[in-house]
């Protein structure tokens, strides 16, 4: 498949005049791609009935004569003023029970049914319109589900929403008591109707209602999103796609990609760097120009799997943005860099975010294309040069990889109920384990957590499943790859109580964790020959092979057969120490990395890339700061 660029446009921003050149000037850069609509609501319908789509008919037409393709977003993250009027309770509610009020983005409430109706209706009337029309070659639903911190809502429409839940759940009042464990504290209800949101409790609610809380928000989104794709598809057979934003976790991902054909992701690498990827200070500095090496390889590899092959940047950050703690501007080469490493990952295209930068607003101090007086910015620049290396390029496509890593968001839901130490994140365990991976040189696929097939892969690594159901258990003791488990592996059973036999009771594995415990991160626990966990310890109860040993003597990291339990957060010498000998027993070939360098296999080529800041050496030869190395396999 040949990899295309794209941008993102807003044509309700400019005047009608500017139009034609826009569209020329994008076809003239090399673009295919122009995503618009997804906020245009109020453009679109300025008063209740009131529908104003001429000038979305003639954008369409103008960006569509000038060879580019649309991608329609939805503008439902957008509700105008006046639909607060009409329904007052729609907003989202936060953990203090205030309302979140109209004058930015994404007021509303996923569980809200007259909102959700009134986003069926102006989507119902886009797919009329434009399902047909052949300029309109894909379609988005919404705009980053869950950004800024909006899964969650303590509103009465949730509350009503969630009662309906737990009944369709537990079936009885009684079967809830029980799987919580409400004798606690005297938490016993009598009915479905006394239970209300966890928030504003005295001290902790039950995590088992948290947990149970956090599921139930998830299956809102997906609900939400599924009434807008049945919409679209029953008017177009263009493709459906959502922009998933960096990190945010409150939502099943792979359960709203279930309803599309395309997942896609916003990937802002200076701006996750500062507060999403969890890095130090020192890290931070090295990196402020080029954002972390691993961050958005990650989100690739896990944005592939969420599009089951099929998979988008829907937005690559321009140049500086606007939210982040500080806004750096890149180093020239990151903005190709980033685009190639997304195509080294398998995305069929990559847009940049967004076309010429907005005076007015929120956004007035992000970057674009262009810069507010249309002369071109550097993003324009780069872009242009990564279009005609697409010309030149061969296709690269990402074949199945040696390594596979699981990721569920249920655990990260888990997690967040119960993070059992201060900045412990079921996220964090996954994102340090591909990290290890990845420095040695590995091409890694994420697996959702429903998986079970394993053919093909050599190595598993499955980390922080706090809740495994008894076929996963079983599809990894029988798989024919090394699994690698641990910590907090089946931890909980699917209410979030400690199951007894001791976790993590798998079949094949003769362990039973005793005793947990968290620890200052400043007090790590160090491993004999080298490496520590960090955080998070376990005590392990085996009569398996311990392969690494705490300095105390006590068993770390145990092995039977294929599976491999590592009883601890373990910190980079460790989780290195541990997939070396791993790979080194499966037969799969290393190459360690150091500092910025990074390596992705597709079909022919190893495409090389450096996040440093300066000139290294690979195995392929010298790769230039900022830059891209095609090595040919
Ligand atoms: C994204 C969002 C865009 C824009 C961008 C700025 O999160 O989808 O609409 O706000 O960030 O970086």
């Amino acid at each position: 498949m040949k990899r295309t660029l794209g941008t993102c446009y807003y044509p309700e921003h400019w005047p009608e005049e500017m139009w034609e050149a826009d569209a020329r000037r994008m076809a003239e850069t090399g673009l295919t791609w122009v995503r618009i609509g997804e906020f245009a609501w109020s453009r679109l319908e300025p008063a209740p009935g009131d529908l104003q789509f001429d000038w979305l008919d003639r954008a369409i037409d103008t960006l569509g004569q000038a060879g580019l393709k649309v991608v329609l977003g939805t503008p439902t993250a957008t509700p105008p003023r006046w639909m607060i009027d009409r329904h007052p309770d729609m907003v989202a509610v936060d953990a203090n029970g205030h309302p979140r009020k109209f004058g930015s983005r994404r007021h509303y409430c996923f569980s809200h049914e007259g909102f959700r109706e009134e986003s069926d209706r102006i989507v119902r009337l886009i797919a009329e319109r434009y399902g047909r029309n052949p300029h309109v070659a894909a379609w988005q639903t919404d705009n980053e589900y869950g950004c800024h911190d909006t899964v969650i809502s303590y509103s009465g429409a949730a509350r009503r929403g969630f009662r309906i839940w737990l009944q369709n759940r537990y079936g009885s009042i009684e079967a809830l008591n029980r799987a919580w464990g409400n004798v606690f504290w005297s938490m016993d209800y009598a009915s479905f109707d006394e239970i209300d949101l966890p928030n504003l409790t005295v001290t902790e609610p039950n995590p088992s209602h948290t947990l149970a809380f956090r599921r139930f928000s998830s299956d809102q989104v997906a609900v939400f999103n599924k009434r807008q794709v049945d919409i679209i598809r029953a008017h177009s057979d263009a493709p459906i796609s959502h922009n998933y934003m960096g990190r945010i976790t409150e939502f099943d991902h792979f359960k709203v990609g279930d309803d599309l054909e395309i997942a896609t992701w916003d990937s802002y690498p200076l701006g996750f760097l500062e507060d999403r990827v969890g890095a130090d200070a020192g890290h931070q500095r090295t990196y402020m120009r080029q954002g972390d090496p691993d961050f958005q390889a990650f989100h690739h590899d896990l944005y592939r799997a969420v599009g089951k092959g099929r998979w988008w940047v829907m937005e690559q950050q321009p140049g500086p943005v606007n939210w982040a703690p500080y806004n750096p501007a890149p180093l020239p080469g990151m903005m190709r860099l980033w685009a190639w490493e997304a195509y080294a990952h398998g995305a069929e295209a990559v847009c940049y975010f967004r076309w010429r930068q907005a005076p007015f607003a929120q956004e007035q101090m992000h970057a674009g294309m262009l810069r507010p007086d249309n002369a071109d910015a550097p993003a324009l620049i780069e872009a242009r040069k990564v279009a005609d290396e697409l010309r030149k390029a061969p296709d690269v496509s990402a074949p199945q990889a040696p390594v596979a890593l699981l990721f569920d968001y249920d655990a990260d839901f888990a997690w967040a109920t119960q993070p059992h130490g201060a900045g412990l994140s079921y996220f964090q365990c996954v994102f340090d384990t591909y990290k290890a991976l990845r420095k040695l040189g590995l091409s890694v696929d994420i697996l959702r957590g429903e998986t079970r097939d394993f053919t093909g892969y050599k190595i598993v690594a499955a980390p922080g499943l706090i809740y495994m159901p008894q076929d996963l258990k079983q599809a990894l003791a029988e798989a024919d790859a090394d699994v690698v488990l641990g910590p907090r592996s089946a931890a909980r059973n699917a209410d979030m109580v400690i199951p007894v036999p001791l976790p993590p009771d798998m079949p094949g594995l003769e362990l039973a964790v005793s005793r947990v415990e968290s620890l200052r991160p400043d007090m790590p626990m160090p491993l004999k020959g080298g490496g520590a966990f960090v955080g998070y310890r376990e005590e392990l109860e085996t009569a398996a092979e311990t392969i690494l040993e705490l300095e105390t003597g006590e068993p770390a990291v145990i092995r039977q057969e294929n599976l491999t339990y590592v009883g601890g957060w373990g910190d980079e010498h460790a989780l290195k120490r541990i997939y070396e000998q791993l790979c080194e027993e499966a037969g799969i070939g290393t190459t360690e990395l150091s500092g910025g360098v990074r390596c992705r296999d597709t079909d022919d080529l190893r495409i090389w890339v450096n996040y440093g800041a300066d000139a290294a050496e690979t195995p392929a030869g010298r790769i230039e700061a900022a830059g891209v190395l095609f090595e040919p396999k």
